[in-house]
């Protein structure tokens, strides 16, 4: 198969699809690898690099996209790309068509097949494609909305940190699956009170398990139970999921007015809508604004800000996946592996996904 890896665009994005391993991997099995000229440089893989893993190097996006069966990129293309895309190519990235509905429907009409790596799934529920990205944003949230706290970024002026004979600072962790974790584990260290909020009671009593009871508790998430919880707290972040779906938007604007001002949160589901009604997308650039005195974090590709790390561990996770589907070709791989298939999001115009079906609907 023909394989292409063209640079990524969005604002602040230095990941990159393959890594030259990867590619290595790929052009030893006899497959055909297209990467777009300088692509890697920003993170130290160099063409000369993937030149000697076989690669062939290309000038342009275009040409890339246009020699190419199979694009592997990292995040969704932006409306600039669409002009691209067509229906006998295949995607393979992050889609997170259900967090921008309106531009998702251009998208869908140029035809093309995208596989979402948020939607895969494997044998015991778990989302093994977002998973490390999720490791990776869950921490940085702790450490982003730790810093915006501080006074000169506009936040309350409070430090989570050890200090005798003063209370801890409290955070709010709402949704927590594989990103929420990695929150709390960070607040936890840091000498935080983490107030753990999620829908699942089973979730719950895991995390209680994992974590103890020592400076946590463990909330089942409703209306009532998350306003008590995001009053009484500095940091509040909000990485809940529901597979392909619009994220639900678990904290109103009315719920901002009873908390205290400085306050920060940090919408971790954006990439999917954004979980707090008052969330708007942001950019590494200018990564908050301020609404109703509460510092909003809203940044679509976190993971961005580390793309060393999370193209390697990206990469690590879908090796495997992009050679079944470059060795089978992409009907039988789809046909053969329910959990491949299960990533099928677009397919000649059509939406494939009942998750993602059912959040497009609305528009
Ligand atoms: N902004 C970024 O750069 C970035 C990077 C990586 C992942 N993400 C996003 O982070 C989100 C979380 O990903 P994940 O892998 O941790 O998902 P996950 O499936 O592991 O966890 C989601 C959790 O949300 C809980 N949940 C669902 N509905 C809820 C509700 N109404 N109230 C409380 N809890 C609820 C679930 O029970 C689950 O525990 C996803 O939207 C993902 O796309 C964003």
């Amino acid at each position: 198969m023909i394989i292409g890896v063209p640079t990524e665009i969005k604002n602040n994005e230095k990941r990159i699809g393959l890594t030259p391993d990867s590619v290595a991997r790929l052009t030893a099995i006899g497959h055909e690898v297209l990467i777009q000229k300088n692509a890697g440089e920003s993170i130290g893989f160099t063409d000369e690099e993937y030149l000697a893993n076989k690669a062939k190097i290309l000038d342009t996006a275009e040409d890339v996209y246009k020699s190419s069966e199979m694009i592997v990129k990292v995040k969704e293309p932006i409306p600039e790309e669409y002009k691209y895309l067509r229906d006998n190519l295949t995607l393979f990235t992050y889609l997170h068509l259900a967090g921008d509905p309106e531009n998702a429907k251009k998208m869908i009409d140029t035809g093309v097949t995208g596989i979402a790596y948020e939607t895969v799934t494997a044998d015991d529920g778990s989302m093994p494609l977002l998973a490390p990205m999720s490791t990776i944003a869950g921490q940085l949230a702790f450490f982003v909305g730790s810093y915006h706290l501080l006074k000169h970024n506009k936040g309350k002026g409070v430090m989570i940190g050890k200090l005798e004979d003063i209370d801890p600072r409290v955070v709010s962790v709402i949704g927590a699956g594989v990103a929420g974790t990695q929150s709390i584990a960070k607040a936890l260290e840091n000498h935080a009170h983490v107030k753990v909020v999620d829908s699942s009671q089973q979730k719950l009593e895991s995390l209680k398990s994992q974590f103890g009871t020592n400076n946590i508790e463990y909330i089942l998430s409703n209306e009532e139970s998350i306003q008590a919880s995001i009053n009484d707290s500095d940091l509040v972040i909000g990485s809940v999921y529901v597979v392909g779906k619009e994220a639900p938007r678990v904290v109103t604007r009315e719920m901002l007015t009873s908390m205290s001002p400085g306050t920060v949160m940090v919408d971790v589901s954006i990439d999917q809508g954004g979980c707090f009604e008052s969330s708007r997308p942001t950019t590494h650039d200018k990564p908050t604004f301020v609404e109703n005195d509460i510092v909003h974090y809203c940044v679509t590709n976190m993971p961005g800000a580390v793309p060393l790390t999370a193209t390697e561990a990206l990469n690590k996770a879908t090796i495997s996946y992009i050679e079944e589907l470059a060795n089978k070709g992409i009907d039988r791989a789809l046909s053969e592996n329910k959990h491949l298939k299960n990533g099928l999001n677009i397919q000649d115009g059509n939406i494939t996904h009942q998750g993602v079906k059912d959040s497009l609907e609305k528009i």
